[in-house]
């Protein structure tokens, strides 16, 4: 053993030993309580998807390790969709980098582009592998936070999160070299609009930035919002990482199948750290996520449909309940305040209510650096089946009676 007086995780990483996940999830267990906390689906996706898989499998695709940038056939129906969907050109040969989930492109982009001590802009309260992935690389965190807005942003009495783009503009310094986007953003449902993101283009332009940007929900949007590819504004296409996922998309979250969309010596850049964490991952079921990616416009519109049902379902039950519901805009989290519960501490909140309610749901406080402004926000996924979401929603009634 090394000395006694040197703890063994790094001073880099100290700060992420463990995840309010597991304990969330053993306390989901151990007290019989719905999860509604991790977000995966409890069904998984489309039967010909997985049965495409199988067929790899058997058919002897994808079982040694496959060529480095992802196999042909997806990299071809990664570049596809892109086209498809956003009208973005990308070259499969040198533009497009298949990955171990989306996780693995996020801290491959960021241990391929930062120096220690560059500074990420990241909109805050953020997806938790952001900040691991910051420090792995040695970079420093600077958050930008989205703050609750009383008026909504729409007019239509909905309360949501926004984005101060003054905030942004004044976080960026000369040590800045990327800006971490995340939309349709996790944990808070928001959609950025096409006005904010032609507004963080300009800055990333003005201030020559790079953009990673993280659009795993892409084809999750409800009501009259719109996912806008940041690589799709003016200046954009050449300083931008984007990443999208089939776990995401295609509700195969177990597969870790990812990718990177960008030009060729970004994805050149970060194939280089890709290489050396897992080089290759997925092997078969690259096949079976280059076949999903062509599904029909029929698939994305009734996936959407369905989260859309689901959203209002768990919705209705936590504005019956008695929180303050954000009503997301886009990907399958719904962000609470508990203080019309009476409550302000959502850690104590999170811990009590598997006893309480029998359901369980994570703190947004564990999405922040300002621990203090994520206090009274509580976070539920509705990727459940709707069965699920209506005990859940009947349960949570405990709470107010
Ligand atoms: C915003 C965001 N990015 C990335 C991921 C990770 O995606 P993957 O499972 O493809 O690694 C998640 C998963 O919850 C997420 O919410």
């Amino acid at each position: 053993m090394t000395s006694s007086v040197r703890p063994l995780l790094n001073r880099r990483l100290a700060e992420f030993g463990t995840t309010v996940f597991a304990e969330m999830s053993a306390l989901a267990l151990s007290t019989g309580s719905i999860n509604l906390g991790q977000g995966f689906p409890d069904t998984d996706g489309p039967e010909e998807i997985r049965e495409a898989a199988v067929r790899a499998l058997r058919d002897g695709r994808g079982n040694q390790y496959p060529p480095g940038p992802g196999v042909p056939e997806l990299r071809t129906a990664i570049a596809a969709h892109q086209k498809r969907h956003y009208g973005l050109s990308y070259d499969p040969d040198t533009e497009v980098l298949v990955t171990a989930g989306a996780t693995e492109a996020i801290a491959a982009s960021l241990l391929a582009l930062l120096e220690p001590g560059d500074e990420v802009i990241a909109l805050e309260p953020y997806y938790d592998s952001y900040a691991a992935s910051i420090a792995m690389a040695g970079g420093t965190r600077v958050p930008v936070t989205l703050r609750p807005d009383p008026a909504g942003d729409a007019g239509d009495g909905h309360r949501r999160f926004r984005l101060d783009l003054d905030e942004l503009r004044d976080a960026v310094t000369g040590r800045t070299r990327l800006l971490l986007i995340n939309t349709p953003h996790n944990p808070t449902g928001t959609v950025l609009t096409r006005a904010e993101l032609t507004e963080i283009a300009r800055i990333a332009v003005e201030r020559d930035l790079l953009v990673v940007t993280d659009e795993v929900y892409e084809h999750l949007v409800f009501d009259d919002a719109e996912h806008v590819p940041l690589a799709s504004l003016p200046g954009m296409r050449e300083r931008t990482v984007t990443i999208g996922s089939a776990g995401k998309t295609f509700s195969f979250t177990g597969w870790k199948v990812g990718w990177v969309t960008a030009p060729p010596a970004l994805v050149g850049a970060v194939r280089s750290a890709k290489q050396f964490l897992t080089y290759v991952a997925s092997g078969p079921f690259q096949y079976a996520v280059a076949e999903a990616l062509a599904l029909p416009d029929a698939y994305f519109e009734d996936f959407r449909a369905d989260m859309l049902r689901k959203r209002d379902v768990l919705a209705a039950g936590l504005t019956e309940a008695g929180f303050a519901v954000f009503r997301p805009r886009g990907t399958y989290f719904i962000t609470t305040d508990i203080r019309p519960l009476g409550e302000s501490d959502g850690f104590a909140f999170c811990r009590s209510l598997p006893e309480r309610a029998g359901v369980v749901a994570i703190p947004n406080a564990v999405f922040y650096d300002h621990r203090e402004a994520g206090a009274p926000f509580v976070r539920f996924a509705f990727c459940k089946k709707d069965e699920v979401l209506h005990e859940a929603a009947q349960r949570l009634h405990r709470l107010s009676s």
